[in-house]
């Protein structure tokens, strides 16, 4: 096989688009309505500019975190305020836009956009609409390499949503604090890492470029423990979608008044 336009010649012609009888369209299908609702919410929450932060009890959406524009409460500004507060900038936006590109170049995240955005191919053994294939080649697609980079940026990221949950055991008046609310921002978090160790860049960085793992243990052991998480990353791709829009409604409804935050202690 010289080349990928090669490949797509010599696929089997067959006039049917699938011989395919199951419903291999649920899942692209499933998929494309769930990224589209979690974006559109995801958008709108970004823009609020409103009920993400519970000055009570500390508790900081991790959808503003860091919180950088100068509209921002100054306990949810970890690294100052350098934004201007106008409406078309999220008061995160030195985090989201990395976090974005950080699941956009997600290998798993390709698969499944890829499959249910852009039908290419929309399912095993279904043919795709396009008639070229270049794969990730060329630009944009050959960006997806920059991926490993993503996730050092996210990953500093999950270190401060780490801090911010663990702020959030301390009350407003300084004593501590247990409730609902630090429970579903510590899960969140919990989950974050299980999404960010899972990654494949992680793995490889961890235990790439190694001739011998028997010169290496603890990287040996480091890269055991990440690739059996890693087996999981599509699901944690798909809780982490689930935890961090809860993990936000949550602290808005909190915030807003809707709710109160359910407390165990303090
Ligand atoms: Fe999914 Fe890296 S492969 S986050």
């Amino acid at each position: 096989m010289s080349s990928t336009t090669d490949a797509s010649a010599a696929r089997a012609q067959i006039a049917a688009r699938t011989l395919r009888t199951d419903r291999w369209w649920l899942p692209p299908l499933a998929t494309f309505i769930a990224f589209t609702a979690w974006v559109a919410y995801a958008t709108v929450r970004s823009f609020m500019q409103e009920y993400y932060y519970v000055a009570e009890y500390n508790y900081l959406t991790p959808f503003y975190s860091p919180c950088v524009s100068v509209g921002c409460v100054p306990e949810a500004s970890h690294l100052g305020q350098f934004l201007p507060d106008v409406w078309w900038l999220p008061y995160a936006a030195v985090s989201l836009p990395f976090l974005l590109l950080f699941r956009l170049t997600c290998y798993y995240y390709r698969k499944a956009y890829y499959r249910a955005f852009w039908l290419s191919p929309p399912a095993c053994a279904v043919a795709e609409p396009h008639a070229k294939y270049t794969g990730e080649t060329r630009f944009p697609l050959i960006m997806q390499n920059l991926h490993r980079y993503f996730f050092y940026i996210a990953t500093a990221i999950a270190l401060l949503n780490t801090y911010d949950a663990i702020l959030s055991f301390t009350k407003a008046d300084g004593s501590f604090g247990l409730g609902l609310g630090n429970i579903i921002l510590v899960v969140n978090v919990v989950f974050l890492w299980g999404y960010s160790l899972s990654c494949h860049s992680c793995r490889s960085i961890i235990g790439g470029r190694l001739n011998h793992f028997s010169k290496h243990p603890v990287r040996y052991k480091l890269w055991g423990f990440v690739s059996r998480l890693n087996t999981k990353h599509m699901q944690y791709a798909w809780i982490t979608l689930a935890t961090l829009a809860f993990t936000d409604f949550y602290v808005m409804a909190v915030s807003a008044g809707w709710i109160s935050d359910l407390r165990i202690v303090g």
